[in-house]
């Protein structure tokens, strides 16, 4: 199938560019979220709403078919009424991705600035701020993030520091792909016991079961055959719809930066990288590519450097 942005991500761009002489280009800007619209709609597709499930739904996981989950009460009570981002329009977004290159980077004030400050998977703020900010409008949860850093809330500390990270996300957007692979609502309805439990503020949203197929769609039809897009890709796919500018900090698949010095796989962690066997989910070099391609464009700012 041809659309308007098939040419753009057919070309090939070698190199890095970076930020000097950069300049959004609005046309394209409006041609890509227009082919993207075509797919899905980030103003439905981020959440389900209470008025799509009842409780005691039985509901098959996105990515796991066989497996199956109950809505519990406590889900259905948490499901937003209406979509988070109905209506919403923003001058400038910042996705912000978890990579170790934003160590030293000086980019927390740039990112804090703009309109609509998106993140990953609850990374911590606190003890970074000059590099990565502390505004958050829109945080991302994946069900793993309690196993691997809140180790399953097994324990009354680790049940507190998770509340402790939620507090600080006052009244924003916490964003919880909790139907997507077996085993996902187990973790999901704990931390909703304990948001509903501690009178939490944070407003929870659960992306459609449709998302990630679309979001894939859109991108294979474009060539780009990601199996799994990463948290990362899906925010830049569904900010799109709802921001003019965006710009893209935290996103470094390598080991090494443009100089050869070692970059971390997250900022504020010693995780290791392993991304680049086909045995991960995610192909996020090839991710990387097409946006620096998009950035090259001009459709999207994709900043690896300082923040000057
Ligand atoms: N990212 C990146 N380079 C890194 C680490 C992360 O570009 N070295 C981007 C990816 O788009 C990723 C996002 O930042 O989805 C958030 O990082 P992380 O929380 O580490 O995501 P993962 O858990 O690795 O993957 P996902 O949530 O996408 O399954």
């Amino acid at each position: 199938m041809a659309n308007g942005s098939e040419k753009l991500f057919g070309n090939v761009l070698n190199g890095l560019d970076l930020g000097v002489g950069w300049k959004i280009n609005a046309t394209l800007v409006s041609i890509i979220r227009k082919d993207i619209l075509r797919y899905l709609d980030a103003e439905r597709d981020v959440s389900v709403i209470k008025s799509n499930f009842k409780p005691g739904d039985t509901i098959r996981y996105v990515l796991d078919r066989r497996r199956t989950f109950s809505v519990s009460q406590t889900l259905h009570s948490l499901l937003p009424e209406v979509s988070p981002l109905k209506n919403k329009t923003f001058k400038t977004c910042a996705v912000v991705g978890n990579s170790g290159i934003l160590l030293k980077s000086g980019c927390g004030k740039e990112i804090d600035n703009h309109s609509f400050v998106i993140r990953c998977n609850l990374a911590p703020l606190e003890g970074f701020a000059d590099d990565v900010g502390l505004r958050s409008d829109f945080t991302t949860m994946n069900p793993s993030v309690i196993q691997r850093v809140y180790g399953g809330l097994r324990e009354e500390t680790q049940q507190e520091n998770l509340i402790q990270r939620l507090r600080q996300l006052n009244d924003s957007v916490l964003w919880i792909p909790a139907f997507m692979v077996k085993g996902g609502m187990k973790h999901v309805d704990t931390v909703n016991e304990l948001i509903l439990k501690h009178k939490l503020k944070v407003r929870t949203a659960y992306p459609s079961l449709r998302l990630i197929h679309a979001v894939r769609g859109f991108w294979l039809t474009n060539k780009i055959n990601i199996k799994r897009p990463t948290t990362g890709l899906l925010m830049y796919t569904m900010a799109t719809r709802f921001c003019d500018e965006i710009y893209l900090y935290g996103f470094w698949p390598f080991p090494k930066d443009a100089s050869g010095n070692p970059v971390q796989y997250h900022y504020f962690d010693g995780l290791k990288y392993r991304y680049f066997s086909n045995a991960g989910p995610h192909r996020m070099p090839l991710e990387f590519q097409t946006l620096q391609r998009l950035h090259s464009k001009g459709a999207l700012k994709l900043t690896t450097s300082k923040c000057t």
